[in-house]
């Protein structure tokens, strides 16, 4: 099975599954990196890897379509089983969805259908709740919809700072990311 990574940021959670695949615990290759953002660190991790990228510029195209046609040829070229979303920041739009039905996947930082959108650990902490945690769920049209895959809750803590919760999400973040993408694409199906 080969997969693309897309991403927009850091790629913590890129880094966590190019380890997994590295230490032969996740039995897939990563045939491609996506970015939108050139100075985005996941670059880095991408090329210390020798792992393929395609960087390109949202706003150098007329339309979603029309990066996402490029983005789609690119994916064809490095003949990509399935797309994993690790913090890649924009709405997918018919071009993928329609030639990657039901093998888009995305990870987000709190327990859907709470806190969609940007900033969802900021959202929690205002709200006051005492619980979050990560969702994983297949991608649709809309923002951090889609259904479920697997959710993990975390516990937010009187003495939790955004730091120290923000940490403890990313942890969680990056065992379930790896444990699902196992249970997807090497059989362990229920
Ligand atoms: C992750 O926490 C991911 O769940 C979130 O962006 C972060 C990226 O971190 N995604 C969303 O909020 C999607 N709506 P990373 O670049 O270190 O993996």
């Amino acid at each position: 099975m080969k997969i693309a990574v897309f991403a927009s940021g850091t790629g913590s959670n890129f880094q966590a599954i190019i380890d997994a695949v590295s230490a032969g615990e996740l039995a897939v290759e990563i045939g491609l990196l996506v970015c939108d953002k050139q100075e985005a660190k996941a670059i880095e991790r991408a090329a210390n890897h020798g792992i393929p990228t395609f960087v390109f510029s949202p706003k150098s195209y007329p339309s979603k379509e029309a990066f996402e046609t490029d983005i789609l040829e690119q994916l064809k070229a490095h003949s990509i089983d399935w797309i994993f979303l690790a913090g890649y920041m924009r709405l997918i739009g018919n071009v993928l969805l329609g030639s990657y039905t039901g093998r888009i996947v995305n990870i987000h930082p709190s327990l859907l259908p709470s806190f969609p959108g940007k900033d969802a650990i900021g959202q929690a902490l205002q709200a006051g709740v005492k619980l979050t945690g990560v969702t994983i769920h297949y991608v649709d049209e809309g923002m951090d919809t889609g259904p479920v895959i697997a959710q993990e809750a975390v516990r937010i803590d009187e003495s939790d700072t955004r730091e120290s919760l923000q940490r403890k999400i990313q942890a969680t973040e990056h065992r379930l990311y790896i444990q699902t993408i196992g249970n997807l694409l090497t059989g362990a199906r229920a």
